[in-house]
């Protein structure tokens, strides 16, 4: 598994699995393939509801706890008692430990639940933290205005969103890009058909899903794509065989849009949106 180091020395795996809209005994099936498959990093959080079923899959999978790196996150209802919420997820997900928990959105009092995670982490209980659906205004704000700097921001980023200007501002201030919905979601037929990446793909006896997977990490991007299907599974997690060439890179590039499916903090219909989750 290739590795990206984190601004605290700590090594974060490139590729996870995603467990947004899994539930139940699905999403315990789907978390066991995926660490039957080989992935190590789980992505949940306390507003996705299966923190329970993914500690259950952990605990049935055998895999030693330190071999995993688990992410959650603080959902923005909780962030005026993120200490019980996080303590909650520690819990559910059958651990004592999280290695990287995130500010899942910059709605609310995201200050004092950042200064509480600041907290756990100087505790030991938290090997990083970070944040998610930061725009490089707030994110730089964060950091100037407070001790510890997000590791990680997680933000929607695939072929047709590559978020490529917040990734400079990202870099400036090391913090270590995640994208979430690499695959946009499956919704994005116009990705997959798009003739640079199946060309692309082609090329290197792979499927558009894991080009388009593999264009992200060589950008410097860990993805967590998601499937609740053990071929899909599998599939998602077969990248590291192959390497795009740098002209490769640059048809990919190309593709970008700079059009994101869900939306940013900045944009009112999401906040109205947001207020009712
Ligand atoms: N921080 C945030 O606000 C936020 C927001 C959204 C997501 N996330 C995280 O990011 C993870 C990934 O994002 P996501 O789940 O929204 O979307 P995604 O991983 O981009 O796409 C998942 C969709 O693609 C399909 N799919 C998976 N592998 C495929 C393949 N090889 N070929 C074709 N289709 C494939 C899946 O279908 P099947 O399941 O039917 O195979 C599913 O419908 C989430 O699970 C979650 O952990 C975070």
């Amino acid at each position: 598994m290739d590795t990206i180091t984190l601004n605290n020395g700590i090594p974060m795996p490139m590729l996870g699995f995603g467990t947004f809209l899994m539930n139940g005994a699905q999403c315990e099936e789907s978390v066991l393939a995926a660490l039957r498959s080989g992935y190590r990093m789980i992505d949940t959080a306390e507003a996705y509801g299966n923190e329970e079923a993914v500690g259950r899959a952990i605990a049935k999978s055998n895999v030693p706890r330190q071999e995993l790196f688990l992410v959650t996150k603080v959902n923005f209802r909780s962030y005026e008692n993120a200490r019980e919420t996080v303590k909650t997820s520690l819990k559910k997900l059958g651990t004592d430990y999280l290695d990287l928990v995130l500010l899942h959105w910059p709605f609310g009092n995201y200050y004092a639940a950042w200064r509480e995670l600041e907290q756990m982490y100087r505790e030991g209980t938290l090997r990083a933290i970070g944040v998610s659906n930061f725009e490089p205004d707030r994110l730089i704000d964060l950091i100037e205005f407070n001790e510890i700097a997000p590791a990680v921001n997680q933000i929607e980023t695939h072929l047709l969103c590559q978020r490529r200007a917040e990734r400079e501002w990202l870099e400036k201030y090391h913090v270590r890009h995640m994208a979430y919905a690499p695959l946009g979601q499956g919704r994005r037929n116009e990705m997959f058909e798009a003739p640079a990446l199946v060309e692309v793909a082609k090329a290197h006896g792979k499927t558009p899903a894991q080009t388009a997977l593999r264009f992200l990490m060589q950008s410097g991007v860990a993805v967590i794509p998601k499937s609740v299907h053990e071929e899909r599974i599998r599939e998602n997690f077969d990248l590291f065989d192959f390497a795009l060439t740098a002209e490769e890179m640059e048809r990919l590039t190309e593709l970008d849009a700079a059009a994101p499916m869900i939306g940013t903090p900045e944009d009112p219909a999401l906040v109205e949106a947001a207020m009712k989750w």
